[in-house]
C-alpha cells in the first residue's frame, strides 16, 4: 500500500511538512528504512584516511595541510554519507572542536562529525527521516556515536641539503589508514 502511488506519497509528504519541527521535503521511503533504524543498529565507517603534510617552500614559508575523510554507511539508508574535512591548522590539524558536515544525496539527512587527531577520537551525529511505514507521519531519527580510531600511519621526511630558491626546502608527510569500523550509537532519539 505504501508504494501504491508516488503521487499519494508526494501529496502526504507535502501536507505534513508544516507539522514537522524543520522543513523537510525529501525523505527516505525505501522499504525497511524505519525498521532498520531501530533494533540492532550500527553504522559502518569505511575508507578512512587521515593525511597531513607540512611543506616548506623556503626555510621561512611553510604550507601545512591536513585532510580527514571517510564514508559512513547507515543500514536504513540506500546511500552513504561522504565525509571530508580540510585543515591548515598547525601543528595538530584537527582538535575535535570544529563540526564538519558530510554530504549525502538526500536533504532530509544530515551527518556531522568532529575529529581529534591527537586522541584519534571520531564523533559522528546523523539525522534522517523514514517515511516507508507512514508517509504522513514519518519518523525522524537522530543518533550520536563515537569511536577511538587505531590508525596505521606512515611518515616521510625530506630536507633539501642544498636548497635553492624554487626548490622544496623541507617536506614532512604522514599518511594514515584505518580498517573499517562498526559504530554503535551511544545516543538514539526517534520522533514520530
Ligand atoms: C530537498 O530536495 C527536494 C527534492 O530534490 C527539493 O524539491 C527541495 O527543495 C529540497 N529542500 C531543501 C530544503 O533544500
Ligand atoms: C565514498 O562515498 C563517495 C560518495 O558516495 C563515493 O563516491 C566513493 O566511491 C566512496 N568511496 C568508496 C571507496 O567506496
Ligand atoms: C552531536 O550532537 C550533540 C547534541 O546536539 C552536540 O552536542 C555535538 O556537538 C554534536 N556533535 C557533532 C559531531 O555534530
Ligand atoms: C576513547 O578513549 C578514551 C580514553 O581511553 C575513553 O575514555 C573513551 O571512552 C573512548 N571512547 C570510545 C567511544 O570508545
Ligand atoms: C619534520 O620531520 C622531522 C623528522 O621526523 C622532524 O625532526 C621535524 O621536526 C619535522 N619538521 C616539521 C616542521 O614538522
Ligand atoms: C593520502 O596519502 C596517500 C599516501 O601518500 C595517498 O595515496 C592518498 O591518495 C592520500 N589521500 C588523500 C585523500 O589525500
Amino acid at each position: 500500500m505504501r508504494a501504491s502511488t508516488l503521487f499519494g506519497l508526494a501529496a502526504a509528504t507535502a501536507t505534513s511538512v508544516s507539522a514537522l519541527p524543520h522543513a523537510v521535503t525529501a525523505r527516505d521511503n525505501n522499504p525497511g528504512c524505519t525498521a532498520d533504524s531501530f533494533g540492532d543498529f550500527d553504522w559502518t565507517i569505511s575508507d578512512i584516511v587521515y593525511n597531513t603534510s607540512i611543506v616548506f617552500s623556503t626555510p621561512a614559508h611553510q604550507i601545512p595541510s591536513g585532510i580527514v575523510q571517510f564514508n559512513l554507511t547507515n543500514p536504513a539508508l540506500t546511500y552513504t554519507a561522504d565525509c571530508k574535512a580540510y585543515s591548515t591548522q598547525l601543528s595538530g590539524f584537527f582538535y575535535g572542536d570544529i563540526i564538519y558536515k558530510c554530504t549525502e544525496p538526500s536533504n532530509s539527512t544530515a551527518t556531522t562529525f568532529t575529529f581529534n587527531a591527537g586522541t584519534s577520537l571520531l564523533n559522528v551525529n546523523q539525522t534522517w527521516t523514514c517515511s516507508d511505514e507512514d508517509a504522513e507521519y514519518p519518523d525522524t531519527f537522530t543518533y550520536a556515536g563515537a569511536v577511538n580510531l587505531t590508525m596505521d600511519c606512515t611518515k616521510t621526511s625530506y630536507q633539501n641539503p642544498d636548497w635553492e630558491m624554487g626548490q622544496i626546502y623541507l617536506a614532512n608527510t604522514s599518511s594514515c589508514t584505518q580498517e573499517d569500523v562498526v559504530v554503535k550509537p551511544y545516543l538514539a532519539t526517534a520522533i514520530a
